[in-house]
């Protein structure tokens, strides 16, 4: 393991650099409960326990970017979802200001030409019913194999090496953070919802048929079911629906 910094615009961060990991997310909890001081950050060039969502595992070859940002919070309960919303498009939003047309399917997967480039997976702590700090886990797709419904960053050079882009992680993380905490969620969601590929998406929930037609001030979905004569709308959370695998 090598601890170095990430030098960003006003500040530095320190680094945990592993080759093999579990997972940057256990490793990071590690950290977190040996008292390390936030914000911190851990990367691996490869994990063997890659932590997904829904309990499946990342697969976690050489070539893809790893990366794990703990950082302080103060979220309520029922905000759980914004920490999700604000990593996916602080993260979208400085690859497309790179150049890269990443979009979002919701609630934070990245999508490049409608395959999946990245996946975030969070964890919190919370104490009295406050969420006080979050474990962002990113994954990344640069150069590594993937699956057809996947792709990476090989067509795209203007990311021309792994460290470029966990430093680029790492600042639209920190971009996402900073502007909700200065402005707050309705500040981040007209843009969020300008990179979300699921509007207009057909979708089944407890097997009525329905189309996206935005996000809520917490970060749920919202669907209008397909009825004959009256408007309905729900909200949803992750899981209640499947937006298709990419
Ligand atoms: C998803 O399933 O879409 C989320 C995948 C998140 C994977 C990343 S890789 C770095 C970090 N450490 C983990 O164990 N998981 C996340």
């Amino acid at each position: 393991m090598q601890l170095k910094k990430i030098e960003l615009a006003r500040s530095s961060i320190p680094l945990y650099d592993y080759s093999t990991l579990a997972s940057t997310n256990g490793t990071l909890h590690s950290l977190i409960l040996e008292g390390c001081k936030l914000p911190v950050a851990v990367i691996a060039q490869e994990q063997s326990a890659g932590r997904g969502q829904w309990g499946r595992v990342w697969e976690s070859r050489p070539g893809g970017l790893y990366l794990s940002l703990g950082l302080e919070s103060n979220f309520q309960l029922e905000k759980a979802l914004h920490p999700s919303l604000i990593s996916g498009w602080g993260v979208t939003e400085v690859l497309n200001r790179e150049g890269i047309p990443v979009r979002l399917k919701w609630p934070n997967d990245l999508l490049l030409e409608g395959r999946k480039l990245g996946g975030i997976k969070i964890e919190t702590r919370s104490s009295g019913g406050i969420i006080t700090q979050i474990v962002i886990g990113i994954g990344i797709n640069w150069r590594n194999e993937v699956p057809a419904r996947a792709i990476n960053l090989k067509q795209y050079p203007a990311i021309a090496s792994i460290e470029q882009l966990a430093k680029l992680t790492i600042e639209g993380l920190l971009l996402g953070d900073e502007r909700y905490r200065n402005e707050g969620i309705e500040a981040i969601l007209p843009s969020y919802l300008n990179y979300l590929d699921s509007i207009g998406k057909t979708v089944t929930v407890n097997g009525l048929s329905g189309q996206v037609v935005g996000i809520n001030s917490k970060g749920e979905l919202r669907v209008v079911l397909s009825s004959k004569g009256a408007y309905c709308e729900i909200s949803c959370i992750p899981g209640m629906i499947s937006l298709g695998y990419y």
